[in-house]
């Protein structure tokens, strides 16, 4: 696997790869891999001839006192992991090759970065429309990889790419779960072993959720008894728990036959967990 951290060279070693295979897949992370993660490696080696994985911990989508400075930068075991998985090349720039001296521009996606994390975290998606629309032209890859877990981010991702014409195909991977049920996360290393028990409560509550939904429960109830059940597990504040239009992200008072998502994120001690299910 080759790493690449200038964009000069990425272009000529994308180039000599377009020559030498068919198409080529990218899958946008910040490092700090896991299982995950390689899901994501896994489905792009199924799709495409060449596989381009980018590693860069993108400070534009983290908000002052977010967790930019501690987030988990483990380079060499993330290379390992890659290298193992058959990737072709490791895009990893530094921040300034990303954002050079009088960087100016911004990207903002509307309606579906309303609400929910663009609640919690104002700006948050702004940096990832940004980073990401950067990375689509930086690699020119034919599709892009993305995590169902981060289903907000998938929602405003697939937009951006619609309105802005980007010429690739986003493909969402499900999400990959602990045993206990608690979804991958680079942030789950954050959490200290009583908090890491506590947390199963955010799966547990939702798929609960999603049961009483499918079974015609009232929404609103159900909602309120989830959040209910999450903070006397241990978890300090939810900061949503909605059922939403699977498309749209509009929340949904009734189910009405349209594929809906139950979207939550709550807080344990200082981590924030993000989680969803299909109902
Ligand atoms: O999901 C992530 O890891 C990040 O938000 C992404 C898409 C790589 C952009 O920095």
């Amino acid at each position: 696997m080759q790493t690449i951290n200038r964009l000069t060279h990425l272009r000529s070693s994308i180039a000599a790869l377009r020559q030498s295979v068919g198409s080529v897949a990218l899958v946008p992370t910040m490092g700090a891999l896991h299982s995950g993660h390689m899901a994501l490696v896994k489905a792009a080696k199924a799709k495409a001839d060449a596989v381009v994985v980018s590693i860069f911990v993108n400070p534009t989508q983290f908000a002052a006192g977010e967790d930019l400075d501690v987030y988990p930068r483990p380079l060499e075991a993330d290379k390992a992991m890659l290298t193992g998985a058959g990737v072709d090349l490791l895009w990893a720039p530094t921040p300034s090759e990303v954002y050079p001296p009088g960087f100016a521009s911004r990207v903002q996606v509307d309606g579906p970065s309303s609400g929910y994390c663009g609640a919690a975290r104002p700006g948050h998606f702004d940096g990832v429309a940004l980073v990401v629309a950067k990375l689509f032209n930086q690699v020119g890859a034919d599709y892009a990889f993305f995590g169902e877990k981060d289903f907000q981010q998938l929602a405003v991702i697939r937009r951006m790419a619609a309105d802005l014409d980007f010429n690739l195909t986003i493909i969402g991977v499900p999400i990959v779960r602990d045993a206990d049920g608690l979804a991958l996360s680079s942030r789950n290393a954050y959490l200290s072993a009583q908090h890491r028990r506590a947390a199963v409560a955010l799966p547990t509550a939702l798929h609960k959720a999603a049961e009483h939904v499918r079974a015609g429960g009232p929404i609103a109830a159900i909602l309120e008894q989830a959040k209910a059940d999450i903070l006397i597990a241990g978890f300090d504040k939810v900061d949503y728990f909605s059922l939403v239009d699977a498309a749209s992200l509009q929340p949904l008072d009734t189910l009405e036959n349209r594929p809906a998502r139950l979207l939550a994120a709550a807080k344990i001690g200082a981590t924030r967990l993000i989680d969803n299910v299909a109902v």
